[in-house]
């Protein structure tokens, strides 16, 4: 809608407007790290966290990514790390690190016409936010435009529920304390992707870009909404905006409507952080009942015995040994992943998989042949 944007943008938007999609599905190469698809860890894999994996998903309430630090420390403050941020998703997907139970305290899914957005609250020091770190914005622009962080992409499957599309446009802020996310799926004339996900509003932070009403009371609950758009970002419909307006805004042009919200009580990853093995095929609640459902699992990693899991971050000063992979080389010996490996080796031990019996690397192949036939390829 013309109406919806502002003159200064009108050329910018008139340009957009000829080609009616361009710039909503990516088009350039995947992240290095990132797996070439947004897929679940197959059972019998161990969620690697100190994966370098830079790829988020945004499927639903109980099922997306967002991005943290690689190490734990006082230097990882997200205005420091925002180019090297890995994905951290809350179920074993991505070939990512896995978020830990308890560690989202609110989550808030609204998905639009254009965009699916959430937002939230967490313990961003489960993963690797120093507390009180008032944090950044990450875009698919950064500095040498090559993403905040480089390489790092963004999916959802919102759009028909089940196809996973790698989309160009996103916004996401993230602090110790609260993250949003935005994805844009579609445009409209009036309204290219990248002014519906314009990623220079640093310092307004979520309530303001993402046009959330009731942000600040949302702690401690789970819902899943459908929604009008928002305006976009900073954007104001006539008559409202005026040019030159050089005064801090204290809200967004409107705050758009919700509707056939679902609340959920709680979500969880389904992975016993003991030992960070995938033992079950994932599953995600759905829809407008709370219900449960199984999702096809694939072949992203490697299936293995369980391993030394390295010390979790939140729980440690961890060394902060310069390990290549980004890891936190800490170990506790960590208890117990029942595996064969005696060894109480502190870093996971490789993409080898080290099972010997014919029997288990059987399987394997059995998973990742249905897998190949169940995910619809992007
Ligand atoms: C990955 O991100 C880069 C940088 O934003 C972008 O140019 C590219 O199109 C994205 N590729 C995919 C497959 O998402
Ligand atoms: C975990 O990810 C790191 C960084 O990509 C990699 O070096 C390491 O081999 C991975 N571990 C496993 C078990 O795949
Ligand atoms: C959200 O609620 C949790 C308790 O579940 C609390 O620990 C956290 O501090 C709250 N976050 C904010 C920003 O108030």
């Amino acid at each position: 809608m013309w109406s919806l944007v502002a003159p200064a943008t009108a050329a910018l938007i008139a340009a957009s407007a000829v080609n009616a999609q361009a710039g909503v599905v990516a088009t350039n190469p995947n992240g290095a790290t990132n797996p070439d698809k947004p897929e679940f860890y197959p059972v019998g894999a161990q969620v690697n966290q100190t994966s370098l994996s830079r790829l988020l998903s945004l499927n639903g309430v109980d099922d997306f990514c967002l991005f943290g630090p690689m190490e734990p420390g006082p230097d990882s403050l997200i205005g420091n790390t925002e180019p090297t941020v890995v994905s951290w998703c809350t179920k074993p997907r991505n070939n990512a690190r896995l978020i830990p139970d308890g560690a989202i305290h609110a989550a808030h899914v609204i998905k639009t016409p254009a965009y699916v957005q959430i937002y939230g609250f967490w313990d961003g020091t489960k993963v690797n936010i120093p507390a009180g770190d008032s944090g950044g914005e990450l875009d698919p622009h950064g500095a040498e435009n090559l993403g905040n962080p480089i390489g790092g992409n963004v999916t959802s499957n919102i759009v028909d529920g089940k196809t996973d599309v790698f989309y160009e446009e996103w916004m996401s802020f993230i602090s110790f304390d609260q993250f949003c996310l935005r994805i844009c799926t579609s445009e409209s004339p009036g309204v290219p992707a990248s002014l519906m996900c314009e990623h220079q509003l640093d310092i307004m932070g979520c309530r303001f870009v993402m046009a959330i009403e009731d942000f600040y009371s949302s702690n401690n609950t789970f819902t899943f909404c459908e929604g009008e758009n928002a305006a976009p970002p900073g954007l104001y419909p006539q008559p409202r905006f005026t040019v030159g307006n050089t005064v801090t805004p204290t809200g967004p042009a409107f705050f758009p409507k919700t509707s056939n919200c679902v609340t959920y009580s709680t979500i969880s990853n389904g992975v016993d952080f003991k030992n960070l093995m995938v033992t079950a095929a994932p599953t995600v609640l759905v829809g407008q009942s709370s219900s449960v459902v199984a999702v096809p699992t694939t072949s992203q990693a490697v299936v293995t015995t369980p391993t030394a899991v390295p010390t979790f971050p939140a729980s440690g000063a961890a060394s902060s040994d310069a390990s290549a992979s980004g890891g936190k080389a800490s170990g506790t010996g960590a208890a117990a992943s029942g595996a064969a490996s005696g060894s109480a080796s502190t870093k996971p031990s490789g993409a080898k998989p080290l099972v010997g019996s014919a029997g288990l690397i059987a399987s394997t192949v059995a998973v990742i042949g249905v897998v190949v036939g169940a995910i619809a390829v992007f």
